[in-house]
């Protein structure tokens, strides 16, 4: 964060507000004063209503979001596979797939909740490099929509050749005919340096992730004439939060060289995966808009004649939502001053596993209150680490008990990444559309913080 100390007043006081660049959040007039607004909502009653800390999206901000990429497409067959691992909740799925959106699950438990929440097999693939036997089964089973449906997803990302055989081996238990074989393609390692941090940089030979581009080819061509199952496809994805087109470009048309080698050799694939990893503002970055990288995308894509598919995550919500919490306390230790929020590490873990840094801001200005009156302040969770800390040394204005701090772009890793670490009950979510703030999961209950445990004896 490299943030100068708390009492180092000559230095700028210098951060955007989120509320300034982030799409339908805004400072707006409000009777006592000044108030940010998500849509037709203010954050302070919505949190205030509902309680803190809570999780409130924009459902206007991941409708454009979405779109934009989805028209940045436009001209070619694609599908946008929301990675569900960024986000989670259910009712937000529903309402990405009212869209049309697909989506990319990495486990039996996301493959669970996508039936549940009623969504069609031909709309999940399956990524992850380490799927065990029985999601294997699971997915292979996944049931038929419709009368002529038949069950399954539409595409497995194979990650090892030792996946391979266990995919193999239960795709003989089911398939009857070469025409139900499930649809295959391999996840490939493009050997690119990309990504916002060490721990979600993917496409780099020495990473876990998919294979390298000799051992998949051995392996399209040692399973050309399977019966079991049917090359569809190639997918990768290179490492998320990544703020450049190269990478992509470069992984891309590595892809595509490949695609046509394959073709020479007879495996014609219908679907290019190309995974997600977009990045997002948080405080000062600079991504390529979804548009540019749609379109640039879509130019190399297009020759090819595949249909397309992405698994964007946090390009569609990050910026779509944030962590609203209370002010429980301040306190001064030696000159330097604490602002202990009830929001904790295990609510939003990005701070504490990577650096992250997420602004924090009040929610309300009182009529008249002077914006020079900023000073340091390091923003804590009460988690009994000392890694529970949102921001070292941020300039905030005074708060006091009770007040109501956000804490932004938190839409995505945030819920999903979030645990019951130090006993606490996990946030609710909220919806907000117009005028509305909707309940998308309510706040965890002690009873559901027991339900799994057994007595001793
Ligand atoms: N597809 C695959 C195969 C992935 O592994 C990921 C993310 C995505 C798609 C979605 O990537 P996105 O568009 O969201 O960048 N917890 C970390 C991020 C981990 C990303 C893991 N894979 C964070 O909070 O920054």
């Amino acid at each position: 964060m490299g943030a100068p100390t708390a009492n180092n007043k000559k230095k700028k006081l210098r951060y955007a507000d989120p509320a300034t660049f982030l799409p339908h959040f805004a400072w707006k007039k409000s009777p006592r004063g000044k108030a940010v607004f998500a849509e037709g909502v203010t954050l302070d009653e919505a949190a205030k209503k509902t309680g803190t800390p809570v999780y409130l999206y924009s459902q206007a901000a991941i409708h454009d979001a979405f779109r934009e990429l989805d028209h940045g497409l436009a001209g070619i067959p694609h599908t946008l596979c929301f990675a569900i691992k960024s986000n989670g909740n259910r009712a937000l799925l529903q309402m990405l797939a009212a869209m049309g959106g697909g989506f990319d699950a990495v486990s039996g438990g996301e493959i669970e909740l996508l039936r549940r929440a009623g969504v069609p097999g031909q709309r999940i693939v399956f990524s992850g490099v380490g799927k065990s036997r029985e999601e294997i089964r699971e997915a292979l089973r996944y049931p038929a929509s419709g009368k002529n449906g038949r069950p399954g997803i539409l595409l497995f990302n194979v990650e090892s050749e030792a996946e391979m055989d266990v995919l193999l081996a239960e795709a003989a238990c089911v398939v009857r005919h070469p025409s139900d074989a499930p649809a295959v393609s391999i996840r490939v390692n493009p050997d690119v340096q990309a990504g916002g941090h060490p721990h979600i940089s993917t496409g780099h030979h020495q990473h876990k992730f998919g294979m390298d581009l000799a051992a998949a080819r051995r392996l399209y061509l040692a399973h050309r004439d399977s019966r079991h199952i049917r090359w569809e496809g190639i997918s990768a994805h290179i490492g998320s939060q990544v703020l450049s087109l190269a990478p992509f470009r470069k992984a891309l048309q590595r892809m595509a060289a490949f695609v046509r080698d394959l073709r020479g050799e007879g495996i014609f694939l219908r679907y290019l995966d190309f995974g997600g990893g977009l990045g997002v503002r948080y405080t000062d970055q600079k991504p390529p808009s979804r548009a540019d990288y749609a379109h640039m995308v879509r130019e190399i894509v297009r020759p090819l004649g595949v249909h397309l598919l992405l698994e964007p995550g946090r390009s569609i919500v990050a910026q779509a939502g944030v962590l609203l919490t209370r002010v429980l306390y301040v306190k001064e230790n030696r000159g330097k001053t604490f602002v202990i929020v009830y929001a904790a590490m295990n609510d939003l873990m990005r701070p504490a596993l990577y650096g992250a840094v997420h602004a924090i801001t009040p929610v309300t200005r009182a009529k008249g209150a002077a914006s020079a009156t900023l000073r340091r302040v390091d923003i804590v969770g009460p988690v009994c680490e000392t890694g529970d800390c949102f921001l070292h040394d941020w300039p905030l204005p005074p708060v006091q008990s009770g007040d109501v701090l956000a804490i932004w772009c938190a839409g995505a890793y945030g819920m999903s990444l979030a645990s019951n670490y130090n006993m606490r009950l996990r946030a609710p979510e909220l919806l907000v559309s117009g005028k509305r703030a909707k309940l998308i999961r309510r706040r965890e209950t002690y009873n559901d913080l027991f339900r799994a445990d057994c007595n001793l004896g």
